[in-house]
């Protein structure tokens, strides 16, 4: 079921539509953020920890795969844009991040389809650059009232 498909204006509608989603989440959501290069995932992953945690002072941490943002409940935010290889992944203790109790985003889930567990939320991204932008927002797997 598609929840949300809306074309993105700029920056500012990013903030409404993360705090719309970011309304519906619980600890231990995952939500897998896919599109090209560019198209604004990392954007996203922002606005939704500022308004999980209602704070608008979200830093924008460089790493590599995770970054744990403290928070009642933390955020656990996962880029395997790098990962060449899912024995990678488990030497480097990612799947711990799904263990924390933690809202859990993942940026390039493409590169470790394992990794995201059936019920999810996907947020698709299109467009990049000067391009039109758009985004699309659908639950996936059983939902919360049939487990
Ligand atoms: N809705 C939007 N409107 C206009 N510009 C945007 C929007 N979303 C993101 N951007 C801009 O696009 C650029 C890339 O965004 P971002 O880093 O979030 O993309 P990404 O999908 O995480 O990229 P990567 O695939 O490299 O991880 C940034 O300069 C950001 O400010
Ligand atoms: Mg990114």
């Amino acid at each position: 079921m598609t929840q949300i498909h809306k074309r993105l204006a700029g920056l500012e509608d990013i903030a409404e539509i993360a705090a719309e989603i970011a309304a519906s989440l619980a600890p231990g959501d995952v939500v897998a953020l896919s599109g090209e290069l560019g198209s604004g995932k990392t954007t996203f992953a922002r606005a939704l920890v500022r308004a999980l945690h209602g704070r608008d002072d979200v830093s924008s941490p460089t790493f590599t795969f995770r970054h744990t943002y403290a928070g009642s409940p933390p955020v656990e935010h996962i880029d395997l844009y790098r990962l060449d290889d899912p024995a990678e992944a488990r030497e480097l203790g990612l799947e711990e991040a799904l263990e924390n109790g933690a809202i859990v985003l993942v940026e390039w889930p493409e590169r470790w389809p394992a990794f995201v567990p059936e019920r999810h939320l996907a947020v698709h991204f299109e467009g990049a650059g000067d391009a039109p932008r758009e985004i699309e927002v659908r639950r996936m797997g059983a939902s919360r009232a049939a487990r």
